[in-house]
C-alpha cells in the first residue's frame, strides 16, 4: 500500500490531497503544528489516515517529531504560515518564521525521512506564483517561493533516483486563505475565466507524484494568469 506523508495536511490544499489519497485506499499521514488538530483531521478523513504534530519553524525538533513514520513513497511539503511583509516596513520575526519553515523546515523534513524514503518514490514541494507576480505584502512569500525553485533543483539531483518536483499555484479561489477575499480583478486577468481550485491543484500534484519520468520541473497551476 502506498504511504503518503503530507506536511501541512490539516488545512487547504494539503487536506484536500489527504482526502484524495485516502479515498484511493492509500495510507496517509497528515501533519499539523498541533497533535490534537492532526488527530481530529485524520479521524475525519478515515481509518487509513493518521495525524502527527511537527512545527517546521523548529527545525531541530523535526527529526524526533517524524520518528514514528515507518516508510514513505510520496511526500508532499505544503505547510505555510503566511507572512505579510514589505521591505519598507520590514518585520524580521515573521520573515524569519516563514523563511525557516519553507527553506530549512522543508529541507529538514526530507533529510529526516530520507532513510525511510522509497528509492522509486517522489516528492512535491509547494512554492507559489507570488515568486513571479508579487503583491503588496508578499515580500517574504515571494522570496521563499522563489527559493523553492533552487531547492527542487538541488534535491532532484542529490536524491536521485527519487523524483522531486515543484508545484506553483496561482491564487486558489476556494482555498481557506482566499475564499472570502474579493478576487474579481484576478479572475478578469485569468485566461480560463476562473481561478484554479484546490481540486485542480490536487490533480496536478497527483500527476507530479505518479508520473515516473517527470522530474525537476516546476508546474504552474494558474489558468494561464501569468501570461496576462
Ligand atoms: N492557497 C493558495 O492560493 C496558494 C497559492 C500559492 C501557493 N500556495 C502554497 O500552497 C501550499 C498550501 O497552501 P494552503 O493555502 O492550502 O495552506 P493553509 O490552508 O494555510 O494550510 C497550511 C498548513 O500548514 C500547516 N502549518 C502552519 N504552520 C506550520 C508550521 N509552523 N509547521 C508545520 N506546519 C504548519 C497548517 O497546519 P496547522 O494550522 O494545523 O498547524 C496547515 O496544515 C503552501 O505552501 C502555499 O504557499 C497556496
Amino acid at each position: 500500500m502506498t504511504e503518503t506523508v503530507i506536511v501541512g495536511g490539516t488545512s487547504g490544499i494539503g487536506r484536500e490531497l489527504a482526502a484524495y489519497f485516502a479515498a484511493q485506499g492509500e495510507r496517509v499521514v497528515v501533519t499539523s503544528r498541533d497533535a490534537g488538530r492532526a488527530a481530529a483531521v485524520a479521524k475525519e478523513l478515515g481509518p487509513n489516515v493518521t495525524g502527527l504534530a511537527v512545527d517546521l519553524t523548529r527545525p531541530d525538533e523535526i527529526g524526533a517529531a517524524l520518528a514514528q513514520i515507518q516508510a514513505v513513497d510520496q511526500l508532499v511539503l505544503s505547510a505555510i504560515e503566511r507572512d505579510h511583509n514589505t521591505c519598507a516596513d520590514y518585520l524580521v520575526a515573521g520573515a524569519l518564521r516563514l523563511a525557516t519553515l519553507k527553506l530549512v523546515g522543508y529541507t529538514e523534513v526530507v533529510h529526516a525521512l530520507l532513510p525511510r524514503m522509497n528509492r522509486n518514490g517522489a516528492i512535491v514541494v509547494f512554492g507559489g506564483l507570488a515568486k513571479d507576480r508579487p503583491y503588496p505584502g508578499s515580500t517574504t512569500v515571494s522570496t521563499v517561493n522563489g527559493a523553492v525553485t533552487g531547492l527542487v533543483h538541488t534535491l532532484a539531483v542529490e536524491l536521485a533516483p527519487i523524483r522531486v518536483n515543484g508545484l506553483h499555484p496561482g491564487i486558489v479561489g476556494d482555498s481557506p486563505f482566499w475564499v472570502d477575499k474579493p478576487l474579481d480583478h484576478v479572475v478578469s486577468r485569468t485566461p480560463t475565466g476562473r481561478l484554479a481550485t484546490m481540486r485542480d491543484v490536487v490533480d496536478a500534484t497527483a500527476f507530479l507524484l505518479r508520473n515516473s519520468s517527470v522530474n525537476g520541473i516546476h508546474l504552474n497551476v494558474d489558468g494561464g494568469w501569468l501570461l496576462t
